[in-house]
């Protein structure tokens, strides 16, 4: 961090340095205090009370399709993805989230990269359907489209127009409707 004077208040302000461009890389079991402590930054306690996380409970993220971006050892990005079941029958379908980025290291574009990662995996393993609750305006350019109405359900009440989904590779979601839920025989996390 670099320290200079601050005129107008006659105190040291503290300016973030030049950050390395950070690597992204699959999401290992040394980064889940990190992982979290930036997952509770961004998004608090409140969170556990989100339909979305009962996506997460009794559920473990996909490790080959889950990235965080590491700066200097630090991480300093996560998104995770999660194995769910859609209706009756068992797709090659997913929930993203939460992706988050350390504050300081926002608008750099690595919110983008994580998604982009995330993308190239799932694409790698031969696509799939991907389901998020999010900011419209942030995952639009990204590829995800609203839902349309009454074809999936959350377990939980979620803002229709947030609930979102795009596919990867040959794939369609022609047929994907119904309650969305943990899979059967799901692991849970650890
Ligand atoms: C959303 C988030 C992951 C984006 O990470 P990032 O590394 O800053 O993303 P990028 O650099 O690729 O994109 C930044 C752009 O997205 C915009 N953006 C950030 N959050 C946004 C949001 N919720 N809605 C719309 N646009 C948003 C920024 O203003 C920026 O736009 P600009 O390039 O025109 O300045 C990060 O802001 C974050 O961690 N937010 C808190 C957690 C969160 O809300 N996550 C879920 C989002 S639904």
């Amino acid at each position: 961090m670099l320290q200079i004077p601050d005129t107008l208040a006659a105190r040291p302000v503290t300016l973030p340095t030049a950050m390395p461009a950070p690597s992204l890389r699959p999401e290992a079991a040394q980064d889940a205090p990190a992982v979290l402590a930036l997952v509770d930054g961004a998004f608090g306690p409140g969170r556990f009370a989100k339909a979305a996380e009962r996506l997460r409970e009794g559920n473990r993220f996909q490790p080959d399709l889950s990235f965080v971006a590491v700066s200097e050892d630090a991480v300093i990005g996560t998104c995770r993805v999660w194995p769910i079941r859609i209706g009756a029958v068992r797709r090659d379908t997913w929930f993203l989230g939460p992706i988050a980025v350390a504050p300081r290291a926002r608008r750099l574009g690595i919110g983008a990269r994580l998604v982009g990662a995330v993308h190239a995996a799932l694409s790698a393993r031969g696509g799939g359907v991907i389901v998020l609750v999010g900011d419209r305006a942030w995952f639009a350019p990204h590829g995800y489209e609203v839902v349309p109405h009454g074809r999936l359900s959350m377990p939980g009440p979620v803002d229709p127009g947030r609930l979102m989904w795009r596919v990867v590779g040959d794939v369609s979601t022609d047929g994907v409707t119904g309650a969305i839920s943990v899979p059967h025989g799901a692991r849970p996390a650890p």
